[in-house]
């Protein structure tokens, strides 16, 4: 019996790193085709030229920051004369502040404190690129953030039309983006849609066999041996696909290891896993709705202020109007993309026509909802 008990100072854990979610494993599994197109993309770099372009698009938790991180850091083991630049763009959403993350990066500090004119920036970057006959990498991840500041165009304008202003200056650019509903090319202008070109690479959502690959991965680098039995990851896998982001199963490893220890025990059982499961859901939740458009949480919002377990659309609808200005149409494409979003759950009664009447669910607690809503 004390053999199952841990000592205050004992852990489960091996290395609890491997469940974070900023962590990069040393292998990304299943994940081979689309190493190969990033690495393509970025080979002419190597070589001294301009980099393709490239498109990373997939639901969330698929893999799509955790591959270009990793081309990124086998590059910069490469050489100095590539310069990959990581950007998050909901940190960084304006073409000045991403210029200015990317001068950090060639130079090593960041512009003046005091402000340079975005023109100075452009062209001291420019000048370095081409005097020390470096690449420029720049990945713009959750791209989205700035389609919807409009700030994308310009951003990508100047990037690509560099080499116009400051000849020989090369450039490539990787964006990457987690909402399917958007497309990103068609919504760009022409101008600059003729100098983007991207190579689009697809990241699929991973099947229950993969997703339980890369839990048992984690499971053998993070835990000690033994702490947690197949049919129990069987179930956080479970879990995972239902909402097909891997940092659900990821989360709730952790905290199940965390619950474990909690009782002084050696091993995960599956009040852990269930337990776990109460807190780990909501990273999803948290993730799709920061992502969110303003009338998509209004629409959310009239879903939990009418206190129903479900909705009709056409009632739905009719709050819905009185809140935003926008019609039956876009109404109906924003039900349907917070279904894809696995946010709502529909259901049709078989009644009416164009899906009036349609029965509207919540996926989550309203409760829940209504905490990350802040419209
Ligand atoms: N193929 C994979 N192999 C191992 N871990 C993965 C894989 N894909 C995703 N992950 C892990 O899942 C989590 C989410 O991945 P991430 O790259 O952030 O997805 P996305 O950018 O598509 O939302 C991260 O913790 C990452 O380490
Ligand atoms: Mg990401």
């Amino acid at each position: 019996m004390t053999k199952d008990l841990l000592l205050w100072d004992q852990t489960i854990f091996k290395e609890q790193e491997y469940f974070e979610l900023d962590f990069l494993p040393e292998n990304l599994l299943h994940r081979d085709a689309q190493m190969r197109s990033l690495k393509f993309s970025v080979s002419p770099a190597l070589r001294g030229s301009t980099p393709l372009n490239a498109y990373c698009r997939g639901a969330p938790g698929t893999g799509k920051t955790s591959a270009v991180l990793k081309v990124f850091s086998e590059l910069e083991n490469a050489t100095q004369k590539v310069v990959p630049v990581y950007i998050n763009c909901q940190v960084d959403s304006t073409r000045y502040a991403i210029f200015a993350q990317i001068f950090k990066k060639l130079f090593g500090y960041p512009p003046p404190s005091s402000g340079i004119s975005f023109k100075k920036l452009f062209s001291q970057i420019a000048k370095h690129l081409v005097e020390k006959k470096r690449v420029l990498i720049v990945a713009l991840d959750d791209f989205n953030y700035l389609m919807a500041s409009k700030e994308a165009d310009e951003v990508l304008y100047s990037l690509l039309r560099m080499h116009e202003v400051q000849p020989g200056a090369k450039v490539g650019v990787i964006t990457i983006l987690s909402d399917l509903t958007l497309d990103m090319v068609r919504d760009l202008t022409p101008q600059v849609q003729s100098v983007f070109l991207p190579e689009e690479i697809a990241f699929p959502q991973y099947s229950p066999e993969e997703i339980k690959d890369i839990l048992k991965y984690r499971v053998r680098y993070g835990f000690m041996q033994g702490v947690i039995s197949d049919e129990l990851i069987d179930i956080v896998t479970g879990y995972t696909a239902d909402t097909g982001d891997l940092r659900v199963g990821i989360n709730m490893l952790k905290r199940a290891g965390l619950n474990a220890e909690r009782r002084a025990s050696r091993a995960i059982s599956k009040e852990d896993i269930e337990k776990a499961y109460e807190g780990s859901r909501y990273i999803h939740l948290n993730y799709t709705i920061r992502n969110l458009k303003k009338e998509e949480k209004v629409l959310l919002k009239c879903i939990v202020a009418s206190g129903k377990e479900e909705m009709m659309s056409g009632e739905l609808y009719e709050c819905f109007k009185e809140k935003t200005d926008l019609g039956y149409t876009s109404f109906y494409e924003m039900v349907n993309r917070l279904e894809g979003l696995k946010i709502l759950s529909l259901n049709t009664t078989g009644k009416g026509t164009r899906g009036q009447s349609r029965l509207v669910s919540l996926m989550y607690d309203p409760g829940e909802v209504e905490k990350r809503i802040d419209v």
